[in-house]
């Protein structure tokens, strides 16, 4: 199959990234990955995908100090999508890739999980591929546990490895202050750290029942109500520096703090706007050096021009 001559050129796709209000993490599995049960929700801090024909790969990155660790060549998760989805087509074509970034880089937000399902439904429009849905959370789940997440966006419920998602009715929305950490932490050293200190945990999970029982019985869902997140001592454990932060949140604020799935991104939930602005300058007076605000959920990878 070739590409028809007269389709749009370039398509620019924006993705959200992901917090887990809930995050419940069992043992190692034998192929490698941990049994998930996560509440993820999508907040507006946006990573644009924007495609581009060309006759060859490239990867272009917009250049920040936070950036500099993002990979500009082939193995960047951008570039492996891209060929997924032609290889599923049975096409050959190439595109420039460039990602502006606004999700922390490294940060426990799935960043480059955004960038892969931007450029999957990027490339589906550039290409006029018509993917059903089923197929694109398919090879979303080929490249990574949290992209078929970026696809869909909202609030849903993860379970597998956290590949597997269903989405939960929005009942309410939430303010949330994302304070990014100067230096990422790496997701599968968090997961050796958490099976050093939980050798114990538990091979099946079972949460995911009471979980969704607790969603439906819920008008409106007090998502606060459900925030936990197993992944955090380990991530503690790794970057003490952290607890410092905690403690700041709690003293400029006497706010509840978690880390973002395997950090070192710390969230803060608030409820309503204007508390969401008091607490980001007292906490920018108490030293933390950046703290966004967003608000959540919103919806997943979504194109913005064509
Ligand atoms: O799926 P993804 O490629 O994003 O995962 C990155 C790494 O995080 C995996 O290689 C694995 O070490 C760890 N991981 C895990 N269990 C999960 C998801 C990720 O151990 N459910």
């Amino acid at each position: 199959m070739t590409v028809a001559e007269n389709l749009p050129r370039s398509v620019t796709v924006r993705v959200p990234a992901k917090i887990n209000l809930h995050l419940a993490v069992g043992r190692r599995r034998p192929d490698g990955f941990h049994p998930l049960v996560t509440l993820y929700q999508a907040i507006s801090l946006y990573d644009d995908v924007t495609v581009t024909d060309n006759g060859s790969w490239g990867v272009y990155v917009n250049d920040s100090g936070e950036t500099a660790g993002v990979p500009r060549d082939a193995t960047n998760i951008a570039v492996r999508a891209g060929r997924l989805l032609a290889d599923h087509h049975g096409i050959e074509a190439a595109v420039d890739i460039s990602l502006l970034k606004g999700i922390p880089v490294a940060g426990g937000m799935a960043g480059g999980s955004a960038d892969a399902a931007g450029t999957l439904v990027a490339l589906d429009r550039l290409w006029d591929l018509q993917t059903s849905d089923e197929d694109l959370l398919e090879l979303a789940a080929q490249l990574g546990s949290d992209v078929p997440f970026a696809l869909l966006g909202g609030t849903a419920l993860g379970t597998g490895r956290g590949e597997r998602v269903e989405p939960i009715e929005d009942r309410r929305s939430w303010w949330w202050l994302v304070l990014p950490s100067e230096k990422g932490l790496s997701t599968p050293e968090v997961y050796c750290e958490f099976d050093r200190i939980h050798p114990e945990a538990p091979t099946e999970l079972d949460e995911s029942v009471e979980l969704r029982e607790r969603l439906g019985s819920e008008d409106p869902v007090d998502l606060g109500r459900f925030l936990r997140n197993d992944l955090q001592e380990a991530a503690l454990t790794l970057r003490p520096d952290l607890v410092e932060t905690f403690q700041r949140v709690r003293e400029a604020g006497d706010a509840a703090a978690m880390l973002s799935g395997s950090g070192p991104t710390v969230i803060v939930p608030v409820s309503v706007q204007d508390r969401a602005v008091e607490l980001r300058a007292a906490l920018l007076v108490a030293g933390i050096p950046v703290v966004h605000i967003a608000t959540g959920p919103v919806a997943g990878a979504h194109v913005v021009e064509y």
